[in-house]
């Protein structure tokens, strides 16, 4: 059986753990071939052990530099030849209140969370064009369509996210497709920081409609299905796979709430 990303090439950043690590799986599993561009060296190396180096390498970067992003570029063509797809996954988190901002701590994460892949998209954007096709995906949250307390850089990041897409859709179509997609709570190093068991974790997610947080494979899938020819009518969209989260919370004693 053929996968849906045969031939495809795909450049994923943060790619040595977490959402990043499983799409790098996913990917592979459907017949892509895949570029795992990390800070983290140990573990994407790892991976890259893990996945065969015929069908996936390890390449350092730093999404903020635009160096590596041009390091990034010449090792993918030089290995494999060509890039289909570029999946905008590295970011970091930041819990701090509105009024105990740090400019530099707030200028470091945007220059990750939304410098990062827009410098992404200048370097690899070209190479796409000149093929005649691309896609590129843009890993926001769920916080980029909501507002959360204590999270106001990270919030502000992701509806960046959002809104360069659909920007970015405007000027690279019609040959290159861009979308966002907005994962709610994942299973992950970020998402559950602690480790915490199934049980433990799925207790913050009463209030949710599928009551239970995310497994990075089932947003790996949906990345998958979007970089996909399938998806070929696909741009400028923003696909929240969160569980039904942004549809709302229960209210408590109120028809329909786990409760009544
Ligand atoms: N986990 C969640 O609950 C959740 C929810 C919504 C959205 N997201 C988003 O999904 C994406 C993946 O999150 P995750 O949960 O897998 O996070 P994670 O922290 O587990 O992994 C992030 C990866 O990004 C890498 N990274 C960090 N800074 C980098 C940089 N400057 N350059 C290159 N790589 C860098 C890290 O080394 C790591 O491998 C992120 O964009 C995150 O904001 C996560």
């Amino acid at each position: 059986m053929t996968g849906r990303l045969e031939n495809k090439v795909a450049v994923i950043t943060g790619a040595a753990q977490g959402m990043g690590a499983a799409t790098a799986r996913e990917f592979v599993s459907q017949g892509a071939r895949v570029v795992l561009a990390d800070v983290a060296h140990e573990a994407g190396r790892a991976l890259e052990h893990e996945l065969g180096e015929d069908r996936a390498i390890f390449v350092p970067l730093d999404v903020s530099s635009e160096d590596d992003w041009r390091d990034v570029r010449g090792r993918t063509l030089d290995k494999f030849g060509r890039i289909d797809v570029l999946v905008n996954n590295a970011a970091v988190g930041y819990f701090v209140g509105v009024d105990q901002i740090e400019a530099d701590k707030v200028m470091r994460l945007f220059s990750i969370n939304i410098l990062g892949g827009m410098l992404g998209v200048k370097t690899l954007a070209p190479a796409m064009r000149e093929a005649g096709a691309g896609v590129i995906i843009n890993i926001s949250s769920l916080d980029g369509l909501r507002g959360v307390n204590g999270m106001s850089p990270y919030v502000a990041s992701k509806w960046a996210v959002r809104g360069v897409t659909k920007a970015q859709a405007l000027e690279l179509g019609p040959a290159i497709r861009v979308v966002s997609i907005h994962p709610g709570g994942v299973n992950t190093p970020m998402g559950n920081p602690t480790g915490a068991g199934e049980e433990e974790v799925n207790a913050g997610y009463a209030r949710v409609p599928l009551r239970r947080i995310g497994e990075p494979a089932e947003i790996a899938r949906v990345t998958a299905f979007v970089a996909c020819d399938d998806a070929s009518y696909m741009t400028g969209a923003e696909i929240a796979v969160d569980g039904g989260w942004s549809s709302g919370h229960y209210h408590s004693g109120l028809p329909g709430s786990p409760e009544v």
